[in-house]
Parts: C-alpha cells; sequence; structure tokens
C-alpha cells in the first residue's frame, strides 16, 4: 500500500465512533489498578503512563510520519530545535565531536557550537562548496555529523549515500528534510540514521504550530524516548493534533507550493533586478537531485541586483508578501537571511555560505502565481536609483 494511504488511515486505536481522531488532552493515564501501574513503570506492559512520556494524539503523528519518512518508528519534540537537542544529549558526550554542514539554520549552529560546546562538546564547521573534503575534518572523536539538504537559505544539495558510504559506521548521520518534507525526498533510503523535520513550517503548514520530529530506527528512537522522559521537551497533544490534519494533506499541498516556486523561479531568472536564483527546480542537470529529490518544494531564494540597503528597501516595498521568518504557510512569506535566521553567523561565515547582503528568501503561498509575481515585479520600481 502507498504510504500516503496508510498515513492517511492511520489514526489513533480507540477512535469509538468519531471519523476524526479525537483529542487527547490529559496529563495521565488511569490504571486499571495498582499492578498495571507498576508493570507499565517497570517497562513489562506497554500503554501510557504521564503525557511528557506517551501521548495518543502525539503518538498518531508519530506513526503518520515513521510512515511518510518510510522508517521503523518517529518521535516529536516541542520545536525543531527541540529534537537537535535531545540528538546531542542521547548521542554525545563530553570529548565527542560534531561536524555541520556551514549554513545550516542560524539556531542549529548556535545550539551546537555555543550551547553544546559548554559541556566539553567540540564541533567543525564544514564548507558547504566542497563537500569532498568533509571527511578529512573526521577524527576520532567524531559522533555525529549534521546537514541540511537542499540546505535552508541556499538550496546546496548534498549526496546523502555518498557521504553515509565515506564515513565510519559509527558515526550517526542526521538529515535535516523540513524544507522538502518526506513527500519530495527520503533521507532514511539514501543512508540517513535520523531525519528531522521542524513541523511547524509545511507540516502544519498553516503558521500556527511550533514542533519537531525525528526518524529513524527503532533503537535509536527508543534512546531519544528514553531522554525526552526525563527532559521533557514533549509535544502537546492539541499541537499533536493539529499537525496530524496537517500530515494528511502535505503532499497536495507541497504539490501546490511546487507549482507556484517553479513559476515564480522561472520568471525571476529572467528578470532584470534578479542577480542569481536558488531553487532545485530549476537545476536541470544535477545528478545528486536528479537521484534523491522527487520533487524541489515552495522555498526559493534570489540575489538582487542591488546592496543591503536596497534589498531591505525591496523588502519594504512588498504589498502582498508578508516579512516573517517561517516556511511553508498559506501565504507567502519573506526574509533577509542575513539580518535573521542566518544572523548569528559572523560576517566571514556567512560570506563563504553564500548569505550575502542581496539575498531574500521566499516561502511561496498558495495565492495566484501571478500575484505573487506583480508584487515582486513592482517592487523594483520603488527604489528606482537602487535597482
Ligand atoms: C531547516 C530548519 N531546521 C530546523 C529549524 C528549527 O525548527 P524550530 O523553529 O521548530 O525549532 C528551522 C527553523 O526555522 C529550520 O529552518
Amino acid at each position: 500500500m502507498d504510504r500516503i494511504t496508510k498515513s492517511l488511515h492511520k489514526q489513533i486505536d480507540d477512535l469509538g465512533e468519531s471519523h476524526a481522531s479525537p483529542i487527547w488532552l490529559t496529563s495521565a493515564y488511569n490504571f486499571k489498578n495498582a499492578d498495571t501501574a507498576e508493570k507499565r513503570f517497570t517497562g513489562e506492559e506497554n500503554g501510557n503512563i504521564y503525557s511528557r512520556f506517551t501521548n495518543p494524539s502525539v503518538n498518531e503523528l508519530e506513526q503518520k510520519i515513521a510512515i511518510l519518512e518510510n522508517a521503523e518508528d518517529a518521535i516529536c519534540f516541542a520545536s525543531g530545535m527541540a529534537t537537535y537537542t535531545a540528538i546531542a544529549l542521547t548521542f554525545l558526550k563530553q570529548g565527542d565531536n560534531v561536524l555541520i554542514a556551514g549554513g545550516v539554520f542560524g539556531s542549529t549552529s548556535v545550539l551546537i557550537r555555543k550551547i553544546f560546546s559548554k559541556f566539553g562538546i567540540t564541533s567543525t564547521l564544514l564548507p558547504p562548496q566542497n563537500p569532498e573534503s568533509w571527511i578529512t575534518n573526521i577524527t576520532q572523536n567524531t559522533k555525529l555529523i549534521i546537514l541540511e539538504t537542499p540546505s535552508n537559505p541556499i538550496m546546496r544539495v548534498y549526496d546523502i549515500g555518498k557521504l553515509k558510504k565515506q564515513i565510519p559506521e559509527n558515526i550517526l548521520l542526521v538529515v535535516d528534510n523540513t524544507i522538502l518534507t518526506p513527500i519530495f525526498q527520503s533521507p532514511l533510503k539514501h543512508g540517513a540514521d535520523l531525519v528531522i523535520n521542524s513541523l511547524g513550517k509545511y507540516f502544519d503548514g498553516q503558521g500556527r504550530v511550533v514542533a519537531g520530529a525525528v526518524a529513524g530506527s527503532n533503537n535509536l528512537i527508543n534512546q531519544l524516548l528514553q531522554i525526552q522522559r526525563s527532559v521533557g521537551f514533549t509535544l502537546s497533544a492539541f499541537d499533536a493534533w493539529l499537525l496530524s490534519f496537517g500530515a494528511d494533506t502535505l503532499e497536495i499541498r507541497m504539490k501546490s507550493h511546487q507549482q507556484n516556486a517553479m513559476f515564480l523561479a522561472e520568471k525571476l531568472i529572467q528578470h532584470n533586478m534578479v542577480e542569481k536564483v536558488f531553487y532545485t527546480g530549476i537545476e536541470k542537470n544535477n545528478d545528486i537531485i536528479i537521484k534523491q529529490q522527487s520533487g524541489f518544494g515552495g522555498l526559493i531564494s534570489f540575489k538582487i541586483k542591488t546592496d543591503k540597503m536596497g534589498t531591505i528597501k525591496f523588502i519594504n516595498s512588498l504589498k502582498l508578501i508578508k516579512i516573517c521568518t517561517n516556511i511553508g504557510g498559506t501565504r507567502s512569506l519573506i526574509t533577509h537571511p542575513g539580518t535573521t535566521t542566518h544572523c548569528k553567523y559572523t560576517n566571514q561565515e556567512k560570506k563563504a555560505f553564500g548569505i550575502d547582503d542581496n539575498l531574500v528568501r521566499l516561502s511561496v503561498g498558495f495565492e495566484n502565481s501571478q500575484d505573487i509575481f506583480e508584487d515582486l515585479d513592482f517592487a523594483p520600481t520603488q527604489l528606482s536609483n537602487k535597482i
């Protein structure tokens, strides 16, 4: 059976006569007797104890994500960043080293480089332009490699399968799939050990929720669950319930985002204000994209032929497109990565990662594509001397 069909029909076990899954808003669960309570606590019997550990609404979402990501299991957390924190707490110890693809989402880099360094974990930023050289950075202490493909915002793609073959078995390869979602890319099939989705992006798709998920083998997800039980960055049942409905429409929404994004990318390439467009849908001859992706998603970045001030003015001149750092909403959203999502990188790092002053990132929504284009097309006329 197709994974989309399976995921759609994966609902909580106890539906009663309800068609839609009811929400399990409960902090704890009644045991039929004290013996059952003991067995659940010792792990002799499976079942709910307390919603910091498990909750049927969260579990429904986790099972849908596992199906979509072709994983044995999945686990949800209160945010995408909490997934990274959980992975670090679970799989790293003092003295270990993490390799991070340069240019990943700013908070991911801050978390590992600034926060986990306090606990004796070292990290190395890998040069994004030269993945061939990455394995030379591996030391005996390297335990984790983190990458986004395509990367946010510059849309660099990395060959997951090739990298997995080159690295020692004890190193976990973690791939952030937020931009394409499991609809257009299955990192586990290509060799990733764990796949992350920031669920407040395309999974929710309506800008309502902050959440994250990790999918992978039973063994790895079970280790994450043990950490989550103690640390407590649990996803709320309400947010999980909303996201589960989001998961049901993910495929059709991703296809619509992509249709509009492709239209805009092709228009922008030809536009005289645009220096360069970053969108995997227009890279027709890239072997990694052909092998690894079944679609291109709804996120486009582009450089404008102007300086930082002109770029900010351009953004401020937009009428329809909202200035917002989220991704994957129904309405189109624009941001200036250099001063927002990636502002914590040094100027030198930004330069090396291609996050230039004239780069903007556009999360393409469901408006009529011509309307989005007209908004972008009109903005430069407001800045006559700059563009
Ligand atoms: C690619 C990527 N990964 C992870 C995150 C972090 O997720 P969250 O905001 O849910 O903590 C983001 C947030 O923008 C992101 O863009």
